[in-house]
């Protein structure tokens, strides 16, 4: 079997504000896998326009994205910080992949039909297309592993049938070119921890996200001291105590979120938690969870901001990625066009 040096891939689309399920889906753990691996993040701006976008606003979302990266702690001079627009390889690679990927895995994608609803004669193809683009990323850097939340479960599963597909399909022009039994990797998703699935302050069976119409549903990395605290005084909750066991928790999604969501920024396991806050009421839970976030959040939303205020540098740090991130996914390329027998 062949085996590839492990490297890990990730991306965020730049499509509104940034929000406390990013920051501990993701980007904590793109922070944390810089001390074993080499990384590449990724600014997804071609999926961004799967769904129309207004071009001012994309353009300093794409900004916000990369302050947000910078400002939790990505090292964008050891790592590769890059918006995916400015490495053509990821749209030439996608296309390849199109070709790769079967309809029927891709209508079976969940993430699809709750975007396109009932309108699915009208949605771009981008957006059906999507997850191919999303291999693409993964697959043109021969990614290894892949920080994500869970709702990214299912596009990743893909992106393993696709790099799959592609070695057998093409396994004996692999062989003849000398990469052995596989070029691409089967990367592998890495979700776990305690907030791999943060809710709604709203609603606790629903996801956070960057589109819900409530502000109040979300922690925007942005919000400041007071915005957070009012935010999670306002969270819903059920008139019940704390239970001390996680079995406790059973029924209960909205505190079974804000104690995930406070062991995922204390760092203390879940069971931790419950034990030191077993039989307290919601509002000494919530203003010790106001302490614990406001301590995460609050340095990270204020260097956002400080760095927001140069914009020269921030782009500086996506042309000096993007270039580094092209020697790469150029080289991916080129051993794919030769593997698929095109004349270059
Ligand atoms: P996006 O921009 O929607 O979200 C960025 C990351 O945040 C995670 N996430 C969450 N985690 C926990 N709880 C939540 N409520 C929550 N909401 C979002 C997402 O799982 C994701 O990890 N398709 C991707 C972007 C992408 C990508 C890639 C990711 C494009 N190419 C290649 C990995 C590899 C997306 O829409 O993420």
């Amino acid at each position: 079997m062949t085996t590839f040096p492990e490297r890990v891939f990730s991306g965020v689309q730049p499509t509104g504000n940034l929000h406390l399920g990013n920051y501990l889906g993701a980007i904590k753990k793109f922070v944390a896998l810089q001390e074993t691996h080499e990384c590449v993040y990724c600014v997804v701006d071609l999926h961004a326009i799967t769904v129309p976008q207004d071009p001012a606003e994309l353009k300093s979302t794409i900004r916000e994205v990369t302050a947000a990266f910078i400002a939790a702690g990505i090292d964008p001079k050891k790592h590769i910080v890059f918006n995916q627009s400015q490495v053509p390889e990821h749209a030439e690679l996608a296309w390849v992949f199109n070709c790769v990927a079967r309809m029927g895995w891709l209508n079976r994608m969940t993430q699809f039909k709750d975007k396109a609803g009932k309108n699915t004669e009208n949605v771009s193809v981008g957006l059906f297309a999507y997850p191919t683009l999303m291999a693409a990323d993964i697959l043109v850097y021969r990614a290894t592993h892949v920080p994500v939340g869970e709702d990214q479960k299912q596009h990743l599963e893909l992106s393993r049938d696709i790099a799959q597909k592609f070695n057998n399909d093409y396994a004996a022009s692999i062989a003849a070119h000398g990469h052995g039994d596989a070029f691409f990797p089967l990367p592998e998703p890495l979700i776990q921890g305690p907030a791999t699935r943060v809710m709604s302050l709203r609603d606790g069976t629903k996801k956070m996200s960057k589109s819900d119409a409530s502000d109040y549903s979300r922690l925007n990395l942005s919000d400041d001291r007071d915005t957070i605290a009012q935010k999670i005084r306002k969270a819903k909750t059920d008139p019940e105590p704390l239970p001390s066991e996680a079995d406790g928790l059973k029924g209960r999604p909205e505190a079974d979120n804000l104690v995930g969501i406070y062991a995922a920024l204390s760092g203390d396991s879940r069971a931790e938690v419950l034990q030191r806050f077993g039989g307290q009421n919601f509002s000494a839970f919530k203003s010790a969870l106001v302490d614990v976030a406001v301590a995460s959040l609050e340095p990270v939303g204020s260097e956002m901001k400080r760095l927001l205020g140069d914009v020269a540098h921030l782009d500086a740090v996506l042309n000096d990625g993007a270039r580094r991130a092209r020697v790469l996914a150029a080289e991916t390329m080129t051993a794919v066009k030769d593997i698929l027998g095109f004349v270059r």
